[in-house]
């Protein structure tokens, strides 16, 4: 029989204290579902609604690409530093410590390798697998404008659509295909379509002239592509505008993880990301390793 011992009817009510309405304050999310909300906010920090994510995700279609030949010796010791990583489910499961406090966002489209046109994609991961995997988003790639378009937004809106039953963010990645040009008219079209059809995070390059009409145009977040390799001052920079252009974080790969200092870049890339530091005050750290070196 339980015991019913010291057991009394609650008394502690404070009626004269109103119950708080929960309201969330990142960009475009406040009328999801819990859980939704709940894995946004493990790829937001909600004390900034930003995100340091870190794209180590390249492999899917180009195989073991410079600075990812050796996951488990790169990319592990870095896990820490990072909000979210954009990975694959066969990285996650042979290479990647469960005990990871670092949410995944899981790489869930796939197909073509480089040798092949890139924009034929199909969704490569069921939401089952993605929620037994506990990811806190997935990820698909949509090529607006490139030769398989309508496929890929479909693969999308598929993801979207179990993403809501799941209650797992979809992140869209605007791919640019070489012969598209990366400027505010074509990012703006991009980053719109993925955001009317469904998507709850938005990947898309930073552009020199009028980003900030790509990120006010998008009503979710909008996360920033790394792209090449560029010297970490540049990297950093380029985080910075986005930032202050309205991007509500960084997705970046290759400057991360090709840079000579991994580990400080990281940190210069979340000073920037979470404390809006001046490029050049997080710069410094690179300084100070060369230093000690
Ligand atoms: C897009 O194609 C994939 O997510 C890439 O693997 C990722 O965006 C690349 O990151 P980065 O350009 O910063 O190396």
């Amino acid at each position: 029989m339980a015991d019913l011992e010291g057991l009394t009817e609650g008394e502690r009510f404070q009626t004269s204290v109103v119950a708080p309405s929960l309201s969330n304050t990142l960009k475009g999310s406040g009328a999801l579902d819990w859980g939704m909300q709940s894995r946004l906010a493990r790829i937001f920090r909600p004390s900034t609604n930003r995100t340091v994510m870190l794209a180590i995700d390249h492999g899917y279609f180009q195989g073991p690409t410079t600075g990812l030949e050796r996951v488990d010796l790169s990319i592990v010791p870095l896990l820490g530093y990072a909000d979210a990583l954009m990975t694959t489910r066969g990285m996650v499961r042979s290479t990647i410590p469960a005990i990871t406090r670092t949410p995944i966002v899981l790489r869930a489209s796939g197909g073509p390798s480089i040798l092949k046109e890139l924009s034929d994609e199909q969704v490569a991961v069921s939401m089952e697998d993605a929620s037994r995997i506990n990811a806190a988003a997935v990820a698909v790639q949509v090529f607006i404008g490139g030769e398989f378009e309508t496929q890929s937004v479909r693969n999308m809106t598929k993801l979207v659509d179990e993403a809501q039953r799941y209650g797992i963010p979809v992140l869209a990645v605007t791919a640019v295909g070489k012969e598209l040009k990366r400027d505010a008219r074509y990012l703006r079209l991009a980053t719109r379509i993925c955001a009317e059809l469904g998507a709850h995070i938005v990947k898309t390059y930073y552009c020199e002239k009028d980003f900030d009409t790509v990120a006010a145009g998008c009503p979710v977040p909008l996360v920033m592509a790394g792209g090449k390799k560029l010297d970490e001052l540049d990297a950093l920079t380029m985080a910075y505008r986005a930032i202050e252009e309205g991007a509500s974080g960084v997705d970046m790969g290759r400057n991360i993880f090709q840079s000579e200092f991994p580990t400080e870049m990281i940190q210069a890339i979340a000073a920037v990301v979470h404390e809006s530091a001046k490029p050049s005050d997080a710069y410094a750290t690179f300084i100070k390793s060369e230093v000690k070196k």
